[in-house]
């Protein structure tokens, strides 16, 4: 079983050189990051990030986000345009993953033999006394089993993960809760692979060009990573509009001013009425609803407006399950 140590009050430089000796011994760390707990491995060691895999029941095929400290480590790793000089100066560290041409620093398994890289900067204190005692490049997809839900607590990882890995950093609860928005910047036009908190018109603005989205459920995404089942609870989720009737025996998940007509037996859980507690709340109350033994999971319709498209895009992918 995974040893889990409390990071949430202190820092102890015994904690971090636990951590750095199993990396360096080829093992896996799960460690907290503002958007969701990563798995990672030593991104130069092809052994150590098969153990990702492993651990995950990942396919091979689904290249993993690299995470260093800065872009001083991302440029050791990757090719950095003007762009990418650009985006990092403005959101880095934060939830922004850029993919672009990577160098021979990088293991192929890393990449599932692309030639692109993704690459992140993680703004969580633990996860950056990570990087740096480590002083290397740490591949690290979100710490949950191929197709279960992101965890944003240790708690979560300890679950899912705790029996294959030996070491799991509790740096409390994520802030962000939802993954890094996924930014190809490898052809000539932007494009977003994965919606996030840092939003289209911020990279618009910070670029001074127009940035493309990619349609959500793609049947044959770019990132492998992106399927509907991705994101989703065993439960069947359905989207509802607010005023719904719930069916018996279902759990409900609703923002906190709306109301739902339910059923007997309905659970209803209320999430914050903003999108930023929304989504940091959000797959705690996935994970909570899985486990509520449910005929089937509801969740209102999230607004329209920009700073959900994260959140809609997470809630079409749970209710699209393949
Ligand atoms: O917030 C996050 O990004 C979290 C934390 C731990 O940093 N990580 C994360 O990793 O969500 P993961 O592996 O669960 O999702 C990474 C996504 C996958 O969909 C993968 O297919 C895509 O990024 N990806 C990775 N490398 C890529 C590449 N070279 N080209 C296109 N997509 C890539
Ligand atoms: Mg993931």
């Amino acid at each position: 079983m995974a040893e889990v140590l409390d990071l949430t009050e202190d820092l102890p430089r015994s904690a971090l050189e636990r951590a750095k000796s199993l990396l360096e011994a080829g093992e896996l760390v799960a460690f907290p990051t503002e958007t969701v707990y990563g798995l990672g491995a030593d991104a130069k060691n092809p052994r150590a990030v098969a153990k990702i895999f492993e651990a995950k029941g990942r396919p091979q095929n689904n290249p993993l986000i690299v995470h260093v400290a800065a872009a001083e480590g991302a440029r050791l790793i990757s090719r950095f345009d003007d762009r990418a000089e650009a985006l990092t100066a403005r959101f880095w560290p934060g939830p922004l993953t850029l993919v672009l041409e990577k160098r021979d620093t990088i293991p192929d398994i890393v990449t599932a033999g692309g030639s692109t890289v993704a690459v992140r900067a993680p703004d969580h204190r633990v996860a950056q006394a990570l990087l740096q005692v480590f002083d290397g490049p740490i591949a690290a997809p979100s710490a949950n089993r191929t197709t279960s839900i992101s965890p944003t607590r240790a708690q979560h990882v300890e679950e899912e993960l705790g029996e294959f890995i030996p070491l799991i950093l509790d740096g409390g609860p994520a802030t962000v809760g939802l993954e890094s928005t996924v930014l190809d910047l490898s052809g000539s036009e932007p494009m977003i692979l994965r919606p996030g908190a840092i939003v289209r018109s911020s990279l618009e603005r910070v670029l001074g060009t127009e940035v493309q989205e990619k349609a959500g459920t793609s049947s044959t995404p770019k990132s492998p990573g992106l399927v509907g089942r991705h994101y989703s609870p065993k439960t069947r989720v359905e989207l509802c509009s607010k005023g719904a009737v719930i069916p018996s025996g279902a759990v409900v998940l609703v923002r906190e001013g709306e109301s739902v007509d339910v059923g007997p037996n309905v659970t209803v859980r209320t999430l914050p009425e903003d999108a930023e507690g929304y989504g940091r709340e959000l797959y705690d109350a996935l994970r909570w609803a899985d486990h509520q033994s449910a005929t089937a999971i509801f969740i209102t319709e999230p607004p329209s407006t920009e700073i959900w498209t994260a959140i809609r895009d997470r809630l079409r992918r749970a209710a699209h399950a393949l």
